[in-house]
């Protein structure tokens, strides 16, 4: 497991705040055990470790085995929750190889360099939709699927195309019952960030070549500790320290760092858990995210002397699998051969230790989860840990983390302007809303 290191907070606590900061922790993940909580419909996740022998793990390797054999490259259309946490674990891993994202924007330009990939290339397309409505997912479903069927013919459907939805609603439901192609169930309580760990997530990072046994094992070792109502549990420590940073010194910008930019997805996943999840009823610590040492030579300056209202938590990998030592240089014109024959690594470490040294004294509260190497047993241990944070995080800040109603909004005015009949008088506002504003 990883280890946190709350020492970098030191100068910032108040003890009576902060043991009411742990008794709200605990409080909330009891709330969240007992499903006696806002959104308690949609904690199916609290228990991945009995659900997931349920996702059928021997038919999704048997599934992605097929794919991987009949493809080129394999397309997985979906964004949000149906997108990001297959992707985070991909690009940690291994990058994309065989597998194309698309359905994640409305961008032309994505578009045409995913497409130009897919010239004389053999595909199939794995879709990804809890509602099996949202737009990016629907226009990437239809232009993918018209190429498999223009190159394949319609009878290829039930082969090459894989529907990831809800058990009885939504159009994939239909196109699966038309069309007899494969389909897996998203459950109903289990909402799109926190479905990494469901089909939505298991099937593309089998077909990018993981073990996806290897998550069912760790979800199973690892829940029952996340789930002690005690100081111990990693998931409190963390809720209790960002809230109490939150509530009791005004730091409501937390950015997650990371020394490896193999983690930038990760960071992704991690920002839309959080600030979907909590940034609701005019409260909730906003995510952010940097890579070190990249980021010091941008950010950094605002990390170090902007406005204090930031909370950092780093992750930091202690082993590498590879290592590189710093060649000696004759010439040393640099001044750099006191550090010729140190590793790679070392050096990160200074680089580590420097920052953090820097931003702590720079008045940055920080938490270190400091994890042994990259490895999908790491990963998942961390998501599995970061969902758990944040369902209690949630109810900490007295919200419902389980709901998105503020997305909704821009997705009914979009589905107004494409005319959908229901909403014509909406339409109308928008039109004048354009005409005065653009
Ligand atoms: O977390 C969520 O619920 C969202 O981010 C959804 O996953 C995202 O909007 C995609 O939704 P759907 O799977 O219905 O296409």
């Amino acid at each position: 497991m990883f280890k946190l290191n709350f020492n970098f907070h030191k100068k910032f606590l108040n003890n009576e705040s902060l043991t009411n900061s742990l008794e709200k922790a605990k409080e909330s993940l009891a709330k969240l055990l007992e499903k006696n909580g806002p959104g308690n419909d949609f904690l199916g996740w609290l228990d991945y470790d009995r659900y997931i022998d349920q996702f059928q793990i021997e038919d999704i390797k048997i599934t992605a085995e097929k794919l991987i054999k009949i493809s080129d490259y394999i397309i997985v259309s979906g964004i949000g929750g149906s997108y990001l946490g297959a992707k985070a674990v991909i690009e940690m891993l291994n990058g994309n190889g065989k597998i194309i994202f698309t359905g994640f924007d409305l961008s032309p330009y994505d578009l045409e360099r995913t497409l130009n990939k897919l010239d004389n290339k053999d595909i199939s397309l794995i879709v990804i939709s809890k509602s099996g409505t949202t737009t990016e997912t629907s226009i990437s479903f239809r232009i993918i699927k018209d190429i498999i069927i223009k190159k394949y013919g319609e009878s290829s459907i039930k082969d090459r195309i894989v529907c990831i939805t809800d058990k009885n609603k939504g159009a994939l439901v239909k196109f699966v019952d038309k069309y007899g192609c494969k389909k897996y169930i998203i459950p109903d309580d289990i909402g799109g960030r926190f479905s990494v760990f469901t089909p939505v997530g298991l099937l593309p990072i089998a077909c990018a070549g993981h073990d996806i046994e290897i998550i069912r094992k760790t979800l199973k070792n690892v829940i029952p500790s996340l789930k002690k109502i005690d100081k111990e549990n990693p998931s409190i420590l963390y809720a209790t320290y960002r809230n109490f940073q939150y509530k009791y010194n005004n730091k409501k910008v937390e950015y997650l760092i990371a020394y490896d930019d193999c983690f930038r997805y990760f960071i992704e996943w991690w920002k839309q858990l959080f600030g979907e999840s909590e940034g609701k009823d005019g409260v909730g610590i906003m995510p952010s995210s940097a890579i070190f040492t990249t980021d010091l030579h941008s950010i950094g300056q605002y990390l170090q002397q902007g406005e204090r209202l930031l909370q950092e938590t780093i992750i930091k990998v202690s082993n590498y699998q590879k290592d590189f030592l710093i060649p000696y240089d004759k010439d040393d014109f640099d001044n750099f051969n006191t550090i010729s024959n140190k590793s790679l690594s070392w050096i990160q470490n200074i680089a580590f230790y420097s920052t953090t040294i820097a931003h702590y004294d720079g008045n940055v509260p920080i938490t270190i989860i400091e994890i042994d190497k990259i490895s999908l047993e790491l990963i998942t241990e961390l998501m599995i840990f970061f969902m758990f944070s944040c369902g209690i995080s949630g109810y900490m800040l007295n919200i419902n983390p389980f709901d998105q109603p503020g997305v909704e909004d821009y997705k009914r005015n979009m589905k107004a302007l494409m005319g959908n009949k229901d909403l014509i008088n909406l339409k109308e506002m928008l039109e004048n809303t354009i005409n005065e504003f653009f």
